[in-house]
């Protein structure tokens, strides 16, 4: 088959598919499915070559990772072989069928397979929801991916020994259950750090330590939400948490945002009844900006009289440039309302899995019972290893030393931005962490269509477009900056800055 004719197949296949895409298939599993059927049917015959994944990602208009995800399930359940320099073929054995029949070997076209062989084995509505829109899943490790860090700086060998320690004395205690929140001696250190670093009001049994934001997220929801309660998120809003708290079935209310954090409208201030309000305060996610006490005093005030929760995300107030880092809504929260959630995984690295929910103490006892019997905690060696971490000042010299090489790169691609973009662009939300957002000062800029460009040339950016529920207020890029040493911004950015320069309007 003509490589071109295999494009037009599976472009069909696509368009066909495509149905309602509020419930659709996201495009990765769309396109495996169309692929996977157009072998079994012998639409494509077995031994054909087919193009490279960049070849049909511009054939298909569909981003490389998206075309890489489907080939890759599918050469990893044996529908297709990947030749070491050579590319990737359909394989002459199909999982399903054993040997292939002459037909589908291609020496006589096979007759249509019926719907049941091709029709995809069905999601639930949530597992179609949840899967619809393909997320941060679907991007690549690349110079600008947000949420990716530097593991150059990470102390492995000291990180090994601490954990050799604990394995060599092998208290077995340690190999069972995490059971009442966790590692005791973590949970006080951690507790520590808060009460001085970020004004949080907490006693160590208040800490539970979880496997981070996702499971924190999680837990809250379940236990203090119900099916179809109103979520308030903001707007934009972190992918992760959206899909956290659609997953326990909330009907989520995109709250905007300006300056000052989440702004509810008046309408919404004297008719909301939400249940659970998600927050990033001390640096919107992906906006940055930092909630003012004003509006961290109302959003209190309103949950009080609505006798709703907050859900505070301080996922990455470790890392603010010049000056202290804000100090938390929960230490100004008076009623107990607020969940204070961090993690691990930007200052030691995202793979750790773990990550703290700081619970009202009357919750404590439903929180440690719903952690346990919903999830089952474990990694207690881990734990203990973290602490001697904190404990012996480590993890106070590495997020010092991240901190540095982190607002170097952040500095480096600032003023490449601004050197060569100007006042086409605004940037949003430096003063901490480790991405920016870059506004597009013009109407109309095509974010997607910027992103998709910069990953043919091997850089991950995100459309600020996608983060938002409904239509996009706004267009911009999230650009992370942790994963590029210093050294290497300026080509990076040079390469960026140029692909943007050739999409904004003159
Ligand atoms: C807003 C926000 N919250 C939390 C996290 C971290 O989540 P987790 O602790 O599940 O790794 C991230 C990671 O990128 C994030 O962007």
């Amino acid at each position: 088959m003509r490589p071109l004719a295999l494009s037009e197949l599976l472009l069909t296949e696509l368009q066909r598919d495509g149905g309602d895409a509020a419930v659709a298939p996201p495009l990765n599993r769309r396109l495996y499915l169309s692929l996977r059927g157009a072998v079994l049917s012998g639409r494509i015959t077995a031994g054909v070559q087919l193009p490279s994944t960049r070849d049909l990602a511009r054939d298909l208009s569909l981003s490389r990772n998206t075309v890489m995800s489907a080939i890759n399930q599918l050469t990893a359940e044996g529908y297709l072989t990947a030749r070491q320099g050579s590319g990737t073929f359909v394989s002459e054995t199909l999982p399903e069928l054993g040997p292939l029949s002459p037909a589908v070997r291609g020496r006589k076209p096979a007759p249509a397979a019926s719907a049941a062989d091709e029709s995809p084995r069905e999601l639930s509505r949530r597992g179609n929801l949840l899967t619809a829109q393909s997320g941060s899943a679907d991007f690549e490790v690349q110079p600008f991916a947000p949420g990716e860090i530097e593991f150059a700086e990470f102390p492995i060998q000291l990180w090994q020994k601490l954990q050799a320690k604990y394995w060599r004395s092998l208290d077995r205690d340690l190999l069972d259950y995490g059971q009442e929140g966790g590692y005791m001696p973590l949970r006080v250190a951690i507790a520590g750090y808060l009460s001085l670093s970020r004004s949080v009001r907490v006693t160590p049994e208040q800490v539970l330590i979880t496997s981070g934001t996702q499971q924190s997220l999680d837990l809250a929801a379940r236990l203090l939400t119900d099916h179809g309660d109103d979520a308030w998120v903001e707007n934009p809003c972190y992918w992760g948490a959206r899909r956290a708290l659609q997953a326990a079935g909330l009907k989520l209310k995109p709250i905007a945002v300006d300056a000052e954090g989440m702004a509810p409208s008046p309408a919404d201030w004297q008719q909301g009844r939400p249940r659970l309000i998600y927050v990033t305060p001390s640096h919107q996610y992906p906006l940055g900006h930092v909630m003012s006490l004003q509006r961290r005093r109302a959003l209190l005030q309103f949950a009080a009289r609505q006798r709703c929760w907050i859900f505070e995300d301080d996922y990455d107030s470790e890392f603010r440039f010049g000056g202290r880092p804000y100090a938390s809504l929960q230490g100004l929260d008076e009623h107990a309302q607020v969940l204070y959630s961090g993690t691990f995984s930007k200052v030691m690295y995202p793979g750790i899995r773990l990550g703290y929910l700081v619970v009202p103490t009357d919750l404590l006892g439903a929180f440690n019972t719903g952690l346990y019997d919903l999830y089952r905690p474990g990694q207690l060696m881990l734990q203990a290893a973290l602490t001697d971490f904190i404990t012996e000042g480590h993890l106070n010299t590495l997020i010092r030393r991240l901190r540095v090489a982190y607002q170097a790169r952040r500095d480096e691609l600032a003023r490449r931005i601004q050197r060569c973009l100007g006042d086409r662009v605004q940037i949003s939300g430096q003063e901490s962490g480790l991405h920016l957002c870059l506004l597009f000062n013009a109407a109309g800029v095509d974010d997607e269509a910027i992103a998709r460009a910069a990953d043919a040339q091997g850089m991950t950016v995100r459309p600020l477009s996608r983060y938002f529920l409904g239509a996009p207020r706004q267009s911009g890029l999230i650009l992370g900056y942790a994963y590029v040493p210093t050294e290497r911004v300026p080509p990076w950015a040079q390469k960026l800055c140029q692909l943007i320069r050739g999409q904004l309007p003159d």
